[in-house]
């Protein structure tokens, strides 16, 4: 069928406000059964290369995510805003590469899988829009063996699991506090943060700068710090007094959860 050009406009127009709602809100809360995607690996089987990612976090053993972790492409990592989410993960639909009866594994996102713009025909795979998980190699060859390289995967969101409470890391210097958010149960990923000081009158929100790692420009230094830290699911917890009056930067305080 041919149409006219302001036929074209108007279904454009139409299919804009059908899908930018849905896109605006992000895979996070588009879905929540199982979807297809693919997933590679990278670093080593002693979790080499997977350190340090685009969400912030150091040490991921110290952290205690360990080598159970993954790194998103960008239709999955939302800017940085799904880190500290926990997927579930099974190899399909290839029985030469997946494991027999191997099950799930469960993944937290602490890193970022950048899209591939160079013209060699392989190595796509985070490009947008691919959901693609680039796991640890720990995790990869529980469902796969390693020769596979890349496989198709069903994966799901699932709450996450942590043991002890959220753990708030204070970074930067007196005239801007970075803190970065990490250890967090239920939805993982944070999506709003607020502070404040024992001395200040009111809650200041703060802003992401990357990954995990908020940032005001309040000078708290001689403060004890509480934060107010919601999450994907739209859960808000309050955490009073987080870090006493005498806190430094480069150390971490921890508090309870019951997200
Ligand atoms: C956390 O525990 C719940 C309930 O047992 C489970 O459904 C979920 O998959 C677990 N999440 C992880 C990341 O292990």
């Amino acid at each position: 069928m041919v149409m006219g050009r302001s036929h074209c406009l108007v279904s454009l127009a139409f299919l804009m406000v059908l899908f930018v709602p849905a896109l605006s809100h992000g895979s996070r809360h588009r879905r929540s059964g199982w979807h297809l995607a693919h997933a590679t690996f990278y670093g080593d089987m002693q979790g080499g290369d997977t350190m340090q990612g685009a969400c912030g976090y150091g040490d991921l053993y110290q952290q205690g995510y360990g080598l159970e972790t993954t790194a998103l492409s960008t239709a999955l990592f939302n800017n940085g805003l799904t880190c500290g989410a926990c997927f579930e993960i099974m190899c399909v639909n290839e029985p030469q590469w997946c494991i027999p009866n191997a099950g799930s594994i469960k993944v937290t996102a602490t890193n970022f899988c950048p899209p591939n713009y160079n013209p060699p025909n392989f190595d796509h795979w985070c490009n947008p829009p691919q959901e693609h998980f680039d796991l640890s190699m720990k995790m990869f060859t529980k469902i796969a063996i390693y020769r596979a390289g890349i496989i198709p995967v069903m994966y799901r969101r699932v709450p996450c699991n942590k043991s002890g409470g959220v753990k708030f890391e204070m970074k930067g210097n007196p005239y801007w506090l970075l803190v970065l958010l990490y250890n967090v149960a239920s939805a993982g990923d944070v999506t709003q943060v607020s502070i404040k000081g024992s001395s200040n009158t009111g809650w200041k929100s703060m802003s992401r700068v990357w990954g995990q790692n908020w940032v005001t420009g309040s000078n708290l230094v001689g403060q004890a710090l509480s934060f107010q830290v919601t999450t994907s699911d739209g859960k808000m917890m309050e955490f009073d007094n987080v870090a006493p009056s005498n806190w430094q930067f480069g150390q971490s305080y921890e508090t309870y959860q019951n997200f």
